[in-house]
């Protein structure tokens, strides 16, 4: 069987092609390689002794979708292509919509027209907005996203929703990831962030190899136990091999369902440093600076309807996604580049 994966060579979409691989799919990943790089995919191939389908190119081309669709037999879609960085999102919202509202659209189109109806859509926390109670049921109203990042995720699921209710072949699961983090336990493939990384695992990555100075932590005056915001972190692995439960799910269910993806802990910011410390034995610098603006102080999820429905919990510890970081980092302090 054969499943589409858009943004395929990204950070999730590579852990994710290597449990479908293993997992016994065919996989075809379709990415413009915007925020990517192609070595990722060969990595993949590598280490799981596989060969995948690469073909380069955007998604919101139409008519090469329709190709790719005519050309390769597809079954189901999992949907990772998108832009990301929340800041960037603020002062270039029209790329920020077209890329993903428009993308996402596009692909839904050609779908429809190669008649595939099995989704699972790469949706985020963020459409609980900032007046949700922790932890985060599903069942809670979305909406009050501040940024054109987080909207557009909003903006998809609700048409998702809209395209289910018109088609009752369709079958979507919406994940709503919580915050990824950590790498391949062979530290092959990992997080690759362009530029100076927006994201807190990352950035104290960097500093461990020696690329950033120091870490800022953002506000420290927070209603927390330490003071700084809380978050549910989880391995990259769990949430890939939740894609692969989350196939099942659409081949055996009708509609448009979402899903939170977490561990259902909080963890500070100073946690973090000390677990990273921990696991690396390397010290972070870090000063205590105002608050990063849109942030909210703490949040994790209640993802209990993804352990009833789609069989999936996670698995792998706070220790173990610092582990898996620090090899990745270590071995690889240019990313995906030659060192
Ligand atoms: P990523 O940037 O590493 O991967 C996204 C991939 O999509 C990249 O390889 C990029 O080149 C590709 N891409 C973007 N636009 C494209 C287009 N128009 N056509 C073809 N390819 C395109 O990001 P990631 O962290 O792997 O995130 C994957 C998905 O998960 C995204 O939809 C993201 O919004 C969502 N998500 C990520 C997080 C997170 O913390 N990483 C949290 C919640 C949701
Ligand atoms: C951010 C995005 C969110 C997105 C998520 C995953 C914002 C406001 N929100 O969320 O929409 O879904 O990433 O991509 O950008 N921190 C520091 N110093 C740093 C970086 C982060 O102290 O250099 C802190 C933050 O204040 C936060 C925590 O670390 O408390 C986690 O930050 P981050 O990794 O950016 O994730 P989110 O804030 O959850």
């Amino acid at each position: 069987m054969s499943v589409l994966v858009t943004g395929g060579a990204g950070y999730i979409g590579s852990h994710t092609a290597v449990e479908l691989l293993d997992s016994g799919f065919d996989v075809v990943v379709v990415d413009n390689l915007c925020n990517s790089n192609r070595e990722s995919l060969r990595r993949v191939e590598a280490l799981t002794g596989k060969k995948l389908t690469f073909i380069e190119g955007d998604i919101c081309d139409a008519n090469w979708l329709d190709q790719v669709f005519a050309s390769h037999n597809i079954d189901s879609v999992i949907h990772f292509a998108a832009l990301k960085a929340v800041g960037e999102s603020v002062s270039r919202p029209i790329d920020y919509y077209h890329n993903n509202v428009s993308g996402t659209l596009a692909l839904l189109a050609a779908m429809n027209k190669a008649g595939v109806s099995k989704l699972v859509f790469s949706s985020s926390a963020t459409v609980y907005g900032s007046s949700a109670k922790v932890p985060y049921r599903e069942d809670q109203a979305t909406g009050g996203t501040t940024n054109p990042y987080g909207s557009s995720k909003l903006i998809i699921e609700n048409m998702l929703l809209d395209c289910a209710k018109a088609n009752p072949a369709l079958s979507v699961a919406m994940l709503r990831y919580f915050n990824p983090i950590g790498a391949h336990e062979s530290g092959l493939i990992g997080e690759d962030p362009q530029g100076i990384p927006n994201n807190l695992m990352p950035f104290i990555a960097q500093v461990a190899v020696g690329k950033r100075s120091q870490l800022s932590v953002f506000g420290g005056d927070y209603n927390t136990p330490d003071g700084t915001c809380l978050r549910d972190y989880l391995h990259v692995v769990d949430l890939a091999v939740g894609h692969v439960q989350a196939l099942d799910w659409v081949a055996n269910n009708q509609g448009a369902k979402p899903f939170n993806l977490g561990t259902g802990n909080g963890t500070s910011v100073l946690e973090m440093i000390a677990a990273f410390e921990a696991a690396s034995g390397v010290k972070i610098p870090y000063e205590i600076v105002p608050r990063r603006e849109g942030d909210l102080e703490g949040f994790w999820a209640d993802s209990r309807l993804a352990e009833q429905e789609l069989g999936w919990k996670a698995k792998l510890s706070l220790e173990r996604m610092m582990i898996d970081t620090w090899r990745w980092q270590h071995g690889n302090p240019n990313g995906y580049l030659p060192s």
